[in-house]
């Protein structure tokens, strides 16, 4: 039977069609990049799909933009390969590289129009003239400034100067756009629109996208993967809500959203937080493990106090509640924490049917597969 069923799926064309339709766009493999003695990227292995948005993100100095550079050829690497649409380009100069790059200041050139800013890539490639007017007024179009095409940079605003910049990098179609922090330099309004606006403007286009953040909101809301780094190597792969929900490292939990940490020792799943014995959601940690347990504000559920019926629940006071809108940021102490404060992000529903102000007593449920838990040291 299984040679029957492996002679059915063993010939060869059809193992080549399978491999070209999982072949990634980009191929990063064993890379390395040191400046003197210092190494900025420690063996980084990823791998792009075709038309996908990702985005690096991780702390100032993790690595972001050298591995962004690497990418582009602007900074080669010092060991390692990439590969780009199947073919070797590890060591092809930046110019002869196929991508659009747009950093975080304008980078646009000051003693030219828009319309000569969007064209100068165009230009280099010696198109015929109303070809590149054509192709100017579209991208214009695209980026919503159709009015603007001879002013000159100074004379638009931060979140236009990006758009054009934008216009300028996809000008030519390249295989690849990088972003390095695009929206860093806005203002906090033009920012949140202009995630939008490129995340449609990706789509559109369907061009496969690194998008370089520190900002995790951004990267949320943006990516259709989100690559973590942090000192030069990658820490976790996958989608936004992969990354929030099931993090692979503390590291990870910490950076992206905000999560209560407790020290603690896993035995058998569970761990012994005074007199109150939690099942968490560990799994394949050795037994007497010291372990970091790792819970996110808004996991926590409350209940009134006293309460049975419920597992893994904690007696707490909110010692102190701050009105943050949607939700209720209430701090909470317990004895079974010898004095280590958590955070529970509770509804407003909740707050008015449990009564809940600063002093009361009530218990909190913290659910077992919410309950992380990472081996410290390791
Ligand atoms: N040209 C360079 N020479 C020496 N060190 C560099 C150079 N470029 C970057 N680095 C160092 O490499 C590390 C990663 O930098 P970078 O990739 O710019 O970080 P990120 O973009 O994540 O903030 C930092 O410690 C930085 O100081
Ligand atoms: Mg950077």
């Amino acid at each position: 039977m299984n040679a029957i069923v492996q002679g059915g799926i063993a010939p060869a064309t059809d193992g080549d069609v399978i491999m070209d339709a999982a072949q990634p766009y980009l191929r990063i493999r064993n890379l390395w990049k040191a400046f003197g003695d210092f190494v900025a990227l420690k063996d980084i292995n990823l791998d792009v799909a075709s038309g996908e948005f990702v985005c690096f993100l991780g702390p100032s100095g993790c690595g972001k933009t050298t591995l962004l550079r690497t990418i582009a050829g602007l900074d080669p690497q010092s060991r390692g390969a990439i590969h780009q649409g199947g073919t070797d380009i590890s060591s092809l100069p930046t110019s002869k590289r196929d991508y659009g790059i747009v950093f975080q200041s304008y980078a646009l050139f000051p003693n030219l129009t828009v319309r000569r800013n969007i064209a100068f890539g165009l230009e280099n490639t010696g198109r015929p003239k109303p070809e590149i007017a054509a192709r100017v007024s579209e991208l214009l179009d695209l980026v919503g400034l159709p009015e603007q095409a001879e002013k000159y940079p100074a004379n638009l605003s931060g979140g236009q100067q990006q758009r054009i910049a934008l216009a300028r990098a996809i000008a030519i179609n390249p295989g690849l756009l990088l972003l390095d922090e695009p929206l860093s330099a806005l203002d906090a309004k033009v920012r949140v629109h202009l995630r939008h606006e490129i995340k449609e403007l990706q789509r559109k286009l369907g061009v496969t996208t690194i998008m370089v953040t520190h900002d995790q909101e951004e990267a949320l809301s943006m990516a259709d993967r989100i690559v973590v780094m942090n000192h030069g190597v990658i820490e976790q792969v996958g989608s936004p809500t992969d990354i929030y929900r099931h993090p692979a490292s503390l590291f990870v939990a910490d950076f992206i959203g905000e999560t209560n940490k407790i020290e603690t020792r896993l035995n058998d799943g569970h761990v012994q937080l005074g007199d109150v014995t939690l099942k968490t959601g560990a799994a394949g940690i050795r037994d007497g493990s010291d372990v970091t347990v790792a819970i996110r504000p808004e996991d926590i559920l409350p209940h009134p106090a006293g309460e049975a019926g419920a597992d893994n629940l904690l007696p707490v006071t909110i010692t102190d509640m701050e009105f943050l809108g949607s939700f209720w940021r209430t701090h909470l102490r317990s004895n079974a924490l010898a004095g280590v404060p958590l955070v529970a992000n509770f509804s407003m529903n909740a707050m008015r049917r449990l009564a809940l102000e600063t002093g009361t007593d009530l218990s909190v449920e913290l659910p077992a597969e919410r309950v992380l838990a990472f081996v410290r040291g390791a």
